[in-house]
């Protein structure tokens, strides 16, 4: 039976939601809701699917949704989620919402509460842990290859010239930064951070602290290190993480693509330099989108999803932890 499915603000990144599962054979898009109308009614055009107006309009003309994308964008990228999924979890519709969860952390934990006491699966478009290379590198560490893991080195890189607060840049670019290191080394236990902000290329000076340092201890004893920024990237390379462990050490490299395995015995290396996927950016979302359906199909229960509301909302934690140890020069342990 396949599951009918909506999306939630229909703008560029809604668009890619829309076309992914309009390419799902296990799903029918049957509606588009984007507060602006002629956005709505094109994307229904495009898509064939309904248009809506406003998630209440949509919720009280009974149409069956089994799962709907919200995809709005708002304050630091983040600030108009909170309404739509709420009223979507009220209504007991299964949520795959945008990053960062929220830009405010209160708001991120009612949605994450409300989904938890209603027994929702809620998910989050943390695309980065479900490319094919992420996934492998992921089971070499369950597998046990690495040993006892040790260290976590992340870098994250783009050139963005937008800034719309002095934290745009780690609430909107980091929530996938520090979903690939919890996803590797598990939850933070403590935050150190130190930041400056830059320069453009074209020689503005920001308003954003827009590269960052940001020391983190785990709670399993693992030690790690962000390098973000969004005065780099370009020529200078893409996303990079390095963990390494008693018995081997991975590095992937170029937004979760190339994937290198090193022995700490031997010379010898194991690399990927392709493994599906995951070449243009939109790919990215057909994993994990990909990986929604099939949890919805399976109907997996709400605590098992993959890339999970909570999974959001513990990396909100470690920015805001990030930002008040920078402000208050000191170490941040989150709670
Ligand atoms: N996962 C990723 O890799 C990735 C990459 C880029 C952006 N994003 C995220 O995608 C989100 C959307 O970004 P975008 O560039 O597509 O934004 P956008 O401004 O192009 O689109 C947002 C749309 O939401 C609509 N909207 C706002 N409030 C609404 C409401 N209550 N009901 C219905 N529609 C509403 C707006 O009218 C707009 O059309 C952001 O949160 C951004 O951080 C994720």
């Amino acid at each position: 039976m396949t599951l009918k499915v909506g999306v939630v603000g229909v703008g560029n990144i809604g668009s890619i939601h829309a076309d992914v599962y309009k390419n799902n054979a296990k799903v029918e898009l049957v509606a588009v809701c984007d507060i602006n109308k002629e956005k709505a009614d094109a994307a229904a055009k495009k898509f064939g699917a309904r248009a809506f107006y406003s998630v209440q309009e949509m919720l009280d003309s009974g149409i069956q949704l089994d799962g709907c994308s919200v995809a709005t964008r708002g304050e630091e990228n983040g600030g108009e989620h909170y309404q739509p999924t709420i009223e979507l979890l009220n209504a007991g519709i299964p949520v795959l919402g945008e990053k960062p969860i929220s830009n405010v952390v209160e708001e991120a934990e009612e949605m994450v509460a409300l989904a938890q006491s209603k027994h929702i699966p809620y998910g989050v478009n943390l695309n980065h842990r479900f490319t094919p290379a992420a996934l492998r590198a992921r089971q070499w560490i369950d597998d046990g290859r690495l040993g006892k893991l040790h260290m976590i080195n992340m870098r994250m890189w783009i050139n963005n010239p937008v800034e719309t607060s002095p934290w745009f840049h780690l609430r909107a670019l980091h929530p996938h930064s520090f979903d690939v290191m919890r996803y590797f080394c598990g939850d933070v236990k403590s935050v150190a951070a130190f930041m400056n902000k830059g320069r453009t290329i074209a020689g503005q000076d920001r308003v954003t602290w827009s590269n960052a340092q940001v020391a983190l201890q785990f709670e399993n004893g693992v030690v790690g290190n962000l390098t973000g920024s969004y005065d780099a990237g370009g020529g200078f390379g893409l996303e990079f993480c390095d963990v390494s462990g008693s018995q081997g050490r991975f590095l992937l490299e170029e937004a979760c693509e190339k994937l290198t395995f090193y022995r700490r015995d031997s010379i010898e290396t194991e690399s990927y330099g392709y493994l599906g996927g995951m070449r243009a950016f939109p790919e990215t979302f057909k994993s994990r989108i990909g990986a929604w359906v099939d949890q919805l199909d399976a109907k997996t229960p709400w605590d098992k999803i993959n890339g999970s509301g909570r999974d959001a909302l513990q990396v909100q934690k470690i920015i805001e932890a990030a930002i008040r140890s920078f402000e208050t020069h000191s170490v941040v342990d989150i709670k």
